[in-house]
């Protein structure tokens, strides 16, 4: 299987570009790293220099352009491209350069439903400047809803090689690829595509602070702040950005550095329960599997 470095950025659909990069600048605090001349707009809360990046959606649908993931080096690219070859992955892009800002090599794959696997190295380091906003720390997971859960654990396990840290059982799986209790998820759902991309901030009183600044920009809360029960155990706020993904905050996740360490079964009730904030409400229940 692929040996994998981190979840390193989200691509997403913007139907209006401007007001999109104005949010993630201004209200959640990433700073603009690049601008296409075909209208992509490339972000970065750290020295990598995009974890975000959102291009014009035009005639397509807005959500979900691509997830990557970084690898160590152009040989293990290869290596990559050689196990999804004999796995029957379609291979859409490389392994080779990129004309996208910032990397020096990629790999583009589709996973079972479709969506846009990108695998790359060699990300340009720019030094983070002191930003004003919900400032995030580092990107941390994002949750695709799939349309198969057996197929795409195959895909992200078998082949990506992201470890299970936790199930509720044809529901949602919680995968990691660092200490970090997950690095990456996935539910099964009717509807396939991008859940939530979350990103770390450094303690609670920063997840507090989100709300605090999510509301004043008229933004809608989905749930929190609060504290996870269930898988991960951290705290996190989850709410809409201007054109409706959702996105989540957090902090203090459980960290697993047991080599021995075997994912547990959650029933779905105590895995979206809430040691403070509550229970899921029923919208983020119908976000996930809907
Ligand atoms: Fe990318
Ligand atoms: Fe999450």
């Amino acid at each position: 299987m692929v040996r994998l470095k981190k979840l390193g950025h989200i691509g997403i659909r913007a139907p209006d570009i401007k007001s999109s990069v104005d949010f993630y600048s201004r209200v959640f605090g990433l700073e603009v790293s690049e601008r296409t001349e075909e209208g992509a707009v490339y972000l970065r809360c750290g020295p990598d220099h995009h974890s975000h990046v959102l291009y014009p959606a035009g005639r397509e649908r807005p959500g979900l352009h691509h997830v990557a993931f970084e690898v160590t080096d152009p040989e293990e690219l290869e290596r990559a491209a050689s196990i999804f070859e004999r796995q029957g992955v379609p291979i859409i892009y490389g392994p080779g350069p990129r004309d996208e800002p910032g990397i020096a090599r990629s790999l583009y794959v589709l996973d079972p439903d479709g969506n846009q696997v990108e695998l790359y190295c060699g990300m340009q380091q720019i030094p983070r400047h002191e930003a004003t906003s919900i400032m995030p720390t580092n990107i941390g997971h994002a949750l695709f809803k799939m349309s198969d859960l057996a197929k795409a654990e195959h895909f992200y396990v078998d082949l990506l090689g992201l470890k299970v840290s936790d199930r509720v059982r044809g529901v949602a799986t919680w995968l990691r690829y660092d200490p970090n209790h997950h690095g990456f998820a996935l539910g099964q759902a009717r509807t396939p595509g991008l859940h939530h991309t979350m990103y770390h901030v450094r303690d609670f009183g920063e997840v507090e602070r989100a709300a605090d600044i999510v509301t004043e920009n008229k933004l809608r809360i989905l749930w929190g702040p609060g504290r996870h029960q269930g898988p991960g155990a951290a705290y996190f706020l989850y709410f809409y950005d201007p054109d409706g993904n959702i996105l989540e905050v957090g902090c203090n996740m459980e960290q697993i550095w047991d080599e021995s360490y075997q994912g547990r079964e959650w029933e779905l009730g105590a895995a979206v329960g809430g040691d403070f904030g509550g229970p899921a409400p029923q919208e983020f229940l119908d976000t996930l599997i809907g």
